[in-house]
């Protein structure tokens, strides 16, 4: 079974690398996703975007400027163009002087983000998140059910397991309405009232919502659950918020340093 399944007292809420391990290595790398893999992270998050090309590809910003040594939006760029900019070198370098792994490192695509998990040593799952999926209409959506199929993570039920995010009920409900069988999570900065029952956009299988609001409205998890859904909650960082996530029981914590959060339940 998935960590959507797993019973909370046994093991305490799974733990999400958001962006990879962003603590330790440049988000939505390689090495960042390979750093949450090699520390034990139950899943790996990361947001998605189309190139002009029609290319999907991990970046969260809507601009390469923040992350990259380029500059202009990544709608804007083809693959080609991403592919000759630098998106490590932005990153800290370690103290030593030495080169880290991640110099000069290319974007990372949705496509070479799933052979990384498909090839991983041990399970390990996925939690993508569409990001401004408006923009183009359905075309992310479409590209993200077309490249789940073909890595066969259209079945929650096989060696890895996928789940897509998005604070848009809209784009959740686009892919549901092409695979199913892959569970939703409605993202959620402040929860509406008319969602403060428990309650989800119809369909949507989990609920998201952030760290700041469940720290004002922790009984808010309870009612959730009495509705019948898992909670995810993001960005749980700071070890009185994991310590409280896991008191409160929620399912899943969305973490950049999974390291550290491990080690604090003890795994
Ligand atoms: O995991 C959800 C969280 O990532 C949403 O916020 O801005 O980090 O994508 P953001
Ligand atoms: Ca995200």
């Amino acid at each position: 079974a998935g960590w959507h399944h797993c019973p909370v007292e046994s093991t305490g809420p799974a733990v999400i690398a958001h962006r990879g391990a962003s603590e330790e290595a440049p988000e939505h790398t390689l090495a960042a996703y390979r750093t949450a893999i090699e520390s034990g992270a139950d899943a790996l998050e990361c947001d998605i975007r189309l190139t002009a090309d029609g290319h999907l590809v991990c970046v969260h910003d809507w601009r390469v400027n923040r992350t990259s040594n380029g500059r202009g939006a990544v709608s804007k760029l083809e693959l080609a163009d991403l592919n000759a900019l630098d998106f490590g070198s932005w990153m800290k370098q370690p103290q030593n002087g030495e080169s880290p792994e991640w110099e000069r490192t290319s974007v990372l695509t949705l496509d070479r983000l799933l052979r990384l998990v498909a090839e991983s040593p041990r399970r390990v799952e996925l939690a993508i998140e569409t990001k401004h999926p408006t923009r183009w209409a359905g075309q992310v959506e479409e590209k993200l059910v077309e490249l789940l199929r073909r890595y066969e993570l259209d079945r929650p039920s096989g060696d890895s397991a996928v789940r897509v995010m998005s604070f848009s009920a809209r784009s959740l409900a686009r892919v549901r309405a092409e695979l199913p069988r892959v569970p939703t999570v409605f993202l959620m900065q402040f929860v509406r009232p008319r969602y403060r029952d428990g309650s989800l956009p119809a369909g949507v299988g989990v609920a998201g919502p952030s760290m700041r609001f469940v720290r004002g409205h922790p009984e808010y998890v309870e009612r959730v659950r009495r509705a019948g859904h898992p909670v995810h909650v993001w960005t749980v960082d700071d070890p009185a918020d994991v310590e409280l996530c896991a008191r409160l029981g929620v399912e899943a914590i969305i973490t950049n340093r999974p390291r550290q959060v491990l080690a604090q339940l003890g795994r």
